[in-house]
């Protein structure tokens, strides 16, 4: 259940990692709330945990301290197996290198998803291909990440997050490693799909051009939240 529009919350988030004898804090008191259909981009110089957040935003990696609230799931007190099925169904990841996998078809990797969540495979199949050719991708369903440019491994992968049709999407620097015209149409392609289907789309960028282009703009530093700033109310 969706809290007065807020899909996502987190309460007092702090990640410590140990290495070895010493503890190395990352995140100290992240609080955020994020809306439906938001668009939200986080930026901050490298090192200052965003990519840690994101995860465990994600629920991919757990926080040493606090709560993440997804559609009205407090999602770290479920078990592992139950937070696999609802991550699962919830959330869409786009990592910074694609994380394809090498031996399958764009077809195979984007119905991955599915198959995972148990649906029938047809319906995933006709899924996967209605997504890839949302991404622009239908004459390349039989080709395998190799034969791929890095733009069109990066639309697999967001045709991919799509698959079970989740509400949130998360995106840790999708275009890091495109060429300017790929990123551009990663970026576009993101934006129309997100508000389209008015998904949620949390953007970690160091492109302040598109971070303008968020509804709100979330600027981490030093582990924590240090400014935020709203484009457009929605
Ligand atoms: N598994 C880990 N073990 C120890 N330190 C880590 C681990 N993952 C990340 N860090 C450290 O946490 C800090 C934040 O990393 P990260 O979240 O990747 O930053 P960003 O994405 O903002 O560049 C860095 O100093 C990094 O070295
Ligand atoms: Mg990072």
């Amino acid at each position: 259940m969706i809290q007065n529009g807020r899909i996502l919350v987190t309460k007092n988030l702090h990640k410590t990692y140990q290495m070895g004898r010493s503890t190395i804090p990352v995140l100290s008191g992240i609080d955020l709330e994020v809306y439906e259909a938001q668009i939200v981009a986080i930026i901050g110089p490298s090192g200052v945990g965003k990519s840690t957040l994101l995860h465990i935003l994600g629920t991919l990696d757990r926080p040493s301290e606090g709560s993440v609230i997804i559609e009205g799931t407090d999602v770290f007190k479920l078990d592992d197996k139950k937070l696999a099925e609802f991550r699962n169904r919830t959330v869409g990841f786009i990592f910074q290198f694609h994380h394809l996998m090498p031996e399958f078809t764009a077809l195979e990797n984007v119905m991955m998803p599915g198959l995972i969540a148990g649906k029938p495979k047809k319906r995933i199949s006709d899924r996967a291909q209605s997504l890839l050719t949302d991404v622009g991708l239908e004459h390349r369903v039989n080709h395998r990440p190799g034969e791929l440019s890095g733009g069109e491994m990066q639309r697999v992968a967001v045709a991919r997050a799509l698959m079970n049709d989740p509400k949130l999407i998360l995106a840790d620097e999708p275009s890091g490693n495109l060429d300017r015209a790929a990123s551009d149409a990663l970026h576009e392609l993101l934006w129309n799909l997100s508000r389209k289907d008015k998904r949620t789309l949390i953007i970690v960028t160091h492109n302040h051009e598109l971070a303008e282009n968020a509804d709100k703009v979330v600027e981490i530093l030093d582990g924590s939240i240090k400014n935020i700033q709203f484009n457009q109310i929605v």
